[in-house]
């Protein structure tokens, strides 16, 4: 089995190449990815990949690119899994082109890939925010509508379509995977659980948009990723499965929390203005994958939320090196006179 894993060196991608290198030693493994701001290739040193061959630099909206690199193959893959994407919100509303060119022209890049070859399942990686806001009550189930609010759950609604479609139109063999909000190690800064905890950490203040009581549904990577491999070997065809943490937050119960476990108290704790198209309330309705696969989530947020702020602790050494140029001109471009 021959797997192609792009957006392999980024946060979720890189929790899965350490899964599948560990759980299935037989596979062959390449890992595509451009290294954009948030993808490293130290996230993968302690994969025992030989990078030099399993390792491949390369943007996957620049199709010249993506064919050759297909071309390179004595047989087509097996099967694509599609992590890539420019995946955080508030970037998606300072500019929205590169999202639009990775998470839909580069999803679109490798389903024809795929397509072409006339074989290989392809997985797209997607995320629950393609079902837009709920209210207080409900879950989004697989048969929610689609209802995206921000340029980044646009795009990936965008690639969700195109992969259904090249289902439907082509008979390509596709699974989709929608998942909530992830947390762990190696998660880039930028969002909630590491940046606060890298804030306090710093001395810095801990932003909370709005009166912080949006709702998220936090699930550990490594459950994500577990889930994730059963949709590759066990998922039907043309589907789509939800997948969800059953752990619903408001953001200001989580930020207590890391402040409470950081710094001993709540002082650096700031309200700001809100993100604009701010989505209210995620959460997951998981019936189907635990019919189908016999998965759930094992990590409870008490215990994952502990080890993750230890993590961080633990490894100034992978994020101090990542909070240099690009991330401060972000950070003063988002934060500043918020
Ligand atoms: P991330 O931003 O940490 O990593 C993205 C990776 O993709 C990086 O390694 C980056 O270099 C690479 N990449 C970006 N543009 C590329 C391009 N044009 N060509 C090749 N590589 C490119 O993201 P993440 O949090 O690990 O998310 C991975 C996937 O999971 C995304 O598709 C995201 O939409 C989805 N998802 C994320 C979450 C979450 O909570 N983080 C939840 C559900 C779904
Ligand atoms: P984020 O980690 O960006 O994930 P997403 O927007 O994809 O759910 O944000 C999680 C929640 O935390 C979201 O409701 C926005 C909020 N948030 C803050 O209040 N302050 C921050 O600085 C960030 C990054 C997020």
């Amino acid at each position: 089995m021959h797997i192609i894993i792009a957006g392999g060196c980024g946060f979720i991608g890189s929790n899965f190449v350490k899964m599948v290198v560990a759980k299935r030693p037989a596979w062959r493994v390449t890992v595509v990815d451009a290294l954009t701001y948030a993808g490293n290739l130290a996230n993968l040193a302690d994969t025992g990949l030989d990078l030099a061959h399993a390792f491949a630099k390369g943007n996957i909206s620049d199709n010249g690119f993506v064919e050759r690199l297909f071309g390179g193959f004595p047989e087509p893959p097996e099967c694509v899994v599609n992590f890539a994407a420019e995946s955080h919100v508030d970037r998606s509303i300072l500019g929205p082109r590169a999202f639009i060119e990775t998470n839909i022209l580069g999803a679109f890049n490798l389903l024809e890939r795929v397509r072409l070859a006339g074989r290989g399942r392809f997985v797209q990686i997607s995320t629950d925010e393609v079902y837009g806001s709920l209210g207080d009550e409900g879950k989004f189930t697989e048969l929610t509508p689609l209802d995206p609010s921000s340029p980044y759950s646009a795009s990936k609604a965008s690639a969700d379509l195109l992969v259904q479609a090249h289902h439907r139109t082509f008979g390509v063999d596709t699974v989709i995977t929608r998942c909530s909000n992830n947390y762990g190690p190696y998660q880039f800064p930028e969002k909630l659980i590491p940046l606060m905890t890298i804030n306090a950490m710093q001395g810095k203040e801990l932003p909370v948009y709005g009166a912080g009581r949006n709702v998220r549904d936090w699930i550990h990577a490594e459950d994500h990723c577990r889930g994730i491999l059963m949709a590759i070997e066990r998922g039907r065809s043309g589907e789509v499965y939800n997948f969800g943490g059953e752990s619903e937050m408001a953001n200001i119960q989580i930020v207590e929390r890391i402040a409470d476990a950081v710094t001993g108290g709540r002082d650096l704790i700031r309200f700001v203005k809100d993100r604009p198209g701010h989505d209210w309330r995620y959460a997951m309705d998981i019936t189907k994958v635990r019919d189908e696969m016999g998965w759930s989530p094992a990590v409870t947020f008490d215990d994952g939320l502990r080890a993750t702020v230890e993590w961080y602790k633990e490894h100034r050494n992978w994020w101090q090196p990542i909070l240099t140029g690009e991330y401060l001109t972000f950070y003063d471009q988002w934060y500043n006179n918020r």
